[in-house]
């Protein structure tokens, strides 16, 4: 296969969706370069509040680092299996100044903000981290973005042929003191990717529209 056409997906959206399992096991094959990079650009097209982007990774791929990862994980073994895994943290720091300056300038480059948005934007922003009517902790709002972002990632892993496992088991602590994490940084989950090995995880179903979703108010049948 052509490098360009590995940079293809080579699996529909819909059988992305379908076949993505949290894998449990990894091959040692490394994911291409290109890919990776792929991965990154398409599933970072994540939205966010404001577009204000908090979620960072760190991608760790030495072995030692791995390794180390891994004994913050509860000796979780597909934390050292997999080629990459990236530790997916939200920013609390995206309300200063500075950032939503740097936001708001990266949406007049591109267009998509004109003066009298960006003006409303720099009253706005600092108003919802002040009031913050829509959640109660910043580490709620960090890990409300950053675990969409992640969803987007696995979802675009899975269309090129890269198999993840999203993660929460693992001890915060231990993980920002070993990878040099600022106090105002949360680790959200982390996401071993690379290429599912044997025994692969079984689907275990999913509940039904019926069974989760409402109509017009909570409890009501749809
Ligand atoms: C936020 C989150 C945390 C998870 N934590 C772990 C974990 O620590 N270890 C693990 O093996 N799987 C973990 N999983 C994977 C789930 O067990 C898995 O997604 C679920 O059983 C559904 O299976 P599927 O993703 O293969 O369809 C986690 C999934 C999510 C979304």
């Amino acid at each position: 296969m052509t490098i360009e056409n590995q940079l293809q997906p080579q699996v529909s959206l819909t059988e992305a969706i379908k076949t993505r399992r949290a894998a449990r096991a990894f091959s040692s094959d490394p994911i291409p370069e290109g890919i990776l990079e792929e991965i990154f650009r398409l599933g970072l097209q994540s939205p966010s509040g404001y577009n204000l982007q908090p979620w960072r990774f760190i991608v760790v791929k030495e072995q030692k680092n791995k390794d180390k990862l891994r004994a913050c994980a509860f000796d979780q073994p597909q934390v050292s299996q997999a080629p990459v895994v990236l530790i997916c943290c939200g920013d609390r720091r995206v309300n200063n100044t500075e950032y939503i300056e740097e936001m708001i300038q990266l949406g007049i480059a591109a267009g998509g903000v004109n003066e009298k948005f960006a003006d409303y934007m720099r009253s706005a922003i600092p108003q919802l981290f002040e009031y913050k009517p829509c959640f109660e902790s910043m580490e709620a709002w960090t890990n409300r973005h950053t675990m969409l972002a992640v969803a987007h990632l696995m979802i675009v892993a899975k269309a090129f042929g890269v198999d993840s496992c999203p993660m929460e088991g693992f001890v915060t602590a231990q993980v920002k003191e070993a990878f040099n994490i600022p106090v105002e940084v949360d680790v959200c989950c982390l996401l071993p990717l690379g290429y599912a090995d044997e025994p692969i995880k079984k689907y275990g179903g999913r509940f039904s529209t019926e069974r989760v979703c409402y109509g017009e108010s909570f409890g009501q049948a749809l």
